[in-house]
């Protein structure tokens, strides 16, 4: 079973991805993960961001690995650790610059079909152009969204726990900015799916979109049954 969720950033994908791997044994793949190990090489090896080949060449040379369980994923880069340094606020707007480079996403698309498609019992995997692009015949498709002040307030409080220090003005302007690039790219921008399932998260708390998701995944599994039979 292929599981594909899309949003925008700080609606929820990550956390509830990783509660739907969980309860339905799949393996979970943050592809958002990816493109920021992509960034973060390019950034190490002082490439320009505009040398579109140069940074196409890095996606394909190298070497990330997604490591782990859903709570406890370790992201490798050439066999580094680098979990924690893709997680800075340099890293995720870097991230958002590269993922705009056609032949960087040509690399990542095609490495994530083949680790979803070897994932033993199927996989949930959380971006932005899953759905869309990389499994456009995914078992069920999400595309969870939220407020842009909403996901702001969120991604503040997140960030205010780990000690970074910012203000929620920032995080918005930040959240509005990455929004812009990823809705306005040439090559995959973030679309929902004609067959998506749309959920706004704002005004709902997490065990009611995990709840609503999971009622969804049963209806799927239900109608694909009866369909057969
Ligand atoms: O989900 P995230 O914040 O970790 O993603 C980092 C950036 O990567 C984001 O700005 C958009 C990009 N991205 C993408 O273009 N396609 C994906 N499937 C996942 C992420």
């Amino acid at each position: 079973m292929i599981i594909a969720i899309d949003g925008p950033s700080g609606a929820g994908k990550s956390t509830l991805g990783k509660m739907l791997a969980k309860k339905l044994g799949l393996l979970y793949l943050d592809t958002g993960a990816m493109y920021r190990a992509v960034a973060l090489a390019a950034t190490s090896s002082g490439t320009a961001f505009e040398d579109q080949s140069a940074v196409a060449k890095i996606a394909e040379m190298a070497k990330i690995e997604l490591l782990g369980e859903p709570d406890d994923l370790h992201v490798l880069l050439n066999g580094d650790d680098v979990s924690a340094e893709i997680r800075s606020f340099e890293i995720a707007q870097a991230a958002s610059v590269v993922s705009t480079n056609s032949d960087v996403r040509k690399t990542m698309v095609r490495h994530q079909r083949e680790i979803g498609n070897a994932a033993p019992n199927g996989c949930v995997l959380e971006g932005r152009d899953i759905g869309s692009i990389v499994f456009p015949d995914a078992d069920i498709k999400f595309f969870l969204t939220a407020k842009p002040e909403a996901r702001a307030r969120r991604r503040y409080e997140e960030d205010k726990a780990k000690g970074r220090v910012t203000t929620y003005e920032q995080t918005l302007s930040e959240i509005n900015e990455r929004d812009q690039r990823d809705v306005s790219r040439a090559d995959s921008p973030l679309t929902i799916a004609e067959d998506a399932v749309v959920i706004d998260t704002s005004e709902l708390d997490l065990t009611e979109v995990f709840d609503a998701m999971l009622a969804k995944i049963s209806d799927r599994r239900v109608s694909a049954s009866v369909n057969r039979n």
